[in-house]
């Protein structure tokens, strides 16, 4: 059977560009009701500075409070060695580490060049030795940068081989941080990377934003390329602080939508994760995005095929 595995940011991507502090007891809530819809990973949060982001400041103690089902799998995001400690503690056993591929957005994202950041990645993670947690590394700016536009594929290439020279085993994902990647684009990149480091080792995810109505197509094309892990945020929040002019994350319930109506299963109930989506949009409602949340629900959920026969409009 076609499947693709959703890994649900809205908690951290979305959150985090939002600017008014959103209450941790309606985080929590938030989280609890998207693992209730059959979402299998969830990235939480993150341990950044909260002068950069005072919105992640509550991370810790959205771990120790959220009741989540058994088997879902949660991460949160580091930019240093300083919240790889702090994720560590806080008892978490899979973290993101995200490094950019362009030298301006790192800069301005994590206040380090990037050969300071992959050498400060170098030896955080090899300093932990054995019973290091599972890694998810978030390669940000690899289709466009908000400051040097579009990024070529040998610098993505160059970047990936240095994150598997340290890191052997890891799950790499191929961010479209500004939502500006074209499809072609998406398409040419990943044609390039699964083949050539793509291993029982070495794992492939796309990340992408929703800025110019690509996202969506752009999460097919790399399914298509062989991709199996999709990252989206339900209400179709998100965007980096640090990333002027990049809007909301793909909409988690847009994806659900086109990946089931193609028969590739994701696990999630459609349903209520459009429920969930309504209330996460509404925690920012200008802010938020997407298609399908727009569209009637009984049509939405009236299925595919056959059963859409008759809906009234
Ligand atoms: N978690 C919590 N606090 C942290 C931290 C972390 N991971 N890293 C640093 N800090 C604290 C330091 O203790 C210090 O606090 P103090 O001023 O009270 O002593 C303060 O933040 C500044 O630390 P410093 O090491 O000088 O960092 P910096 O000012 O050079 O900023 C980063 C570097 C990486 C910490 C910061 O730019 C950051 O958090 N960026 C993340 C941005 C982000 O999340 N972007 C969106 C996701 S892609
Ligand atoms: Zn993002």
């Amino acid at each position: 059977m076609s499947k693709v595995e959703i890994l649900e940011v809205a908690p951290r991507d979305g959150f985090q560009a939002v600017k008014a502090f959103i209450p941790t007891e309606t985080k929590i809530a938030l989280i609890e009701e998207l693992a209730a819809c059959g979402i299998a990973r969830l990235e939480i949060g993150s341990f950044v500075s909260p002068k950069a982001i005072a919105q992640m400041a509550d991370t810790s103690d959205i771990l120790k409070r959220a009741r989540l089902p058994a088997g879902v799998r949660i991460q949160v995001l580091v930019p240093n060695a300083k919240g790889l400690q702090l994720a560590l503690a806080a008892g978490v056993r899979e973290v993101g580490w995200v490094i950019s591929v362009s030298e301006s957005h790192n800069r301005s994202n994590v206040r380090r060049s990037v050969d300071e950041s992959f050498r400060e990645f170098a030896d955080a993670w090899q300093g932990l030795g054995a019973g290091k947690p599972r890694l998810r590394f978030s390669l940000s700016t690899c289709f466009d940068c908000p400051f040097e536009g579009r990024i070529a594929e040998d610098d993505v290439v160059r970047a990936v081989e240095r994150v598997i020279a340290i890191a052997p085993d890891v799950e790499i994902a191929i961010c479209d941080t500004t939502g500006r990647a074209a499809t072609d684009h998406v398409g040419t990149l990943f044609a390039r990377l699964l083949p050539a480091y793509a291993s029982k080792r070495v794992a492939f995810a796309y990340h992408g934003h929703d800025t110019y109505g690509l996202g969506v197509a752009n999460a097919i094309e790399a399914y298509r390329q062989g991709v199996r892990v999709i990252d989206g945020a339900a209400g179709g929040l998100g965007g980096c602080p640090f990333a002027p002019g990049a809007a909301g994350n793909t909409a988690t319930e847009d994806l659900v939508f086109a990946f089931e109506h193609m028969g590739i299963k994701t696990g999630i109930a459609l349903d209520k994760l459009l429920a969930v989506a309504d209330r996460i949009a509404a925690v920012a409602p200008d802010q938020a995005g997407g298609k399908v949340r727009t569209v009637p629900r009984r049509r939405v959920l009236a299925g595919f095929g056959p059963a859409t026969r008759g809906i009234p409009t």
